[in-house]
């Protein structure tokens, strides 16, 4: 599929996820910049995806930092010639480990948490939209996580970072729809891949895949697939939608 021929899009946020989704634009016939705050990792990949003759760079994006965010679509519009999309999709995991609840997570944690994932999504989209409104519109995608409908006794920074996102999705659908700007919200249920692999326990592994209705954990192209389509204009009618994408291990209305 050609679904995103000729389109520019920033993918911010490598990794497990973040590596598929920028395989699956390019696939699709995007030219895209992979930013990361390992930017040596970012580069490595956005090289092997290159070779393959797709059109991709990688660079170093510090999420939580504007003049980082900036120039990473700086990159893509001078390279590529526009922005048409955007992918914010790191995260930080400060507090993933930690047994901490509101009443003792350190504040200097929490502050850390939402700075990047929560202010930074905003420093993307402010940045974005000016560049999304020349080229007539734009897709912004935004990956938040199941665990922002948990309410788990940990992770509280990190939850709080994802609902975030939500709201800010909505607002852009609302103010900026009309310019032909759309924004959604994908919330991965859990999606294994070796980095993640690497950090859990095998029994762990199986209680979440126990946990779907499928019979297995979910795995980056899952996301990618959806991102893919909120991305093109065959997803032209959908805006402001925070979609789970988790095998069925949690329902909501
Ligand atoms: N894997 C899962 O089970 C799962 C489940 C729900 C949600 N998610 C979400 O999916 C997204 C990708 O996660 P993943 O599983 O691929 O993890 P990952 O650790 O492989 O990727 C996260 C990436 O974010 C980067 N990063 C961290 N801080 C950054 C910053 N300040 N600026 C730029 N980049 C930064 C890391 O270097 C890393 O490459 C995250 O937003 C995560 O919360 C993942």
């Amino acid at each position: 599929m050609n679904r995103l021929q000729d389109k520019v899009i920033v993918v911010a946020g490598a990794g497990g996820i973040g590596d598929e989704l920028a395989r699956r634009y390019t696939g699709e016939g995007a030219a895209v910049v992979l930013g990361d705050i390992d930017g040596d990792r970012a580069i490595a990949t956005a090289e092997t995806i290159a070779a393959t003759g797709a059109a991709c760079i990688g660079t170093l994006l510090d999420g939580g930092d504007e003049g980082s965010i900036r120039a990473a679509i700086d990159l893509a519009v001078g390279r590529f010639g526009g922005l048409d999309g955007l992918h914010a999709n790191y995260a930080g995991f400060n507090d993933n480990d930690s047994l901490h609840d509101v009443t003792t997570i350190p504040m200097e944690d929490f502050d850390d948490v939402m700075r990047v994932g929560s202010r930074g999504f905003v420093l993307c989209t402010r940045h974005a939209i000016p560049e999304m409104l020349k080229r007539g519109g734009g897709s912004l995608v935004y990956t938040s996580s199941d665990a922002a409908f948990m309410g788990e006794v940990v992770r509280l920074a990190y939850a709080m970072s994802k609902v975030s996102m939500h709201a800010l999705a909505r607002h852009v659908a609302h103010r900026f729809g009309p310019q032909g700007i759309r924004a959604n919200v994908i919330c991965p249920g859990v999606v294994t891949h070796p980095r993640f692999e690497a950090a859990l326990p095998a029994e762990i592994v199986e209680a979440f895949t126990d946990s779907t209705l499928l019979g297995r954990l979910g795995r980056p192209v899952d996301i990618a697939a959806m991102a893919a389509l909120m991305m093109s204009d065959e997803g032209s009618y959908i805006t402001g939608q925070v979609i789970s994408v988790n095998g069925g291990a949690l329902m909501r209305p």
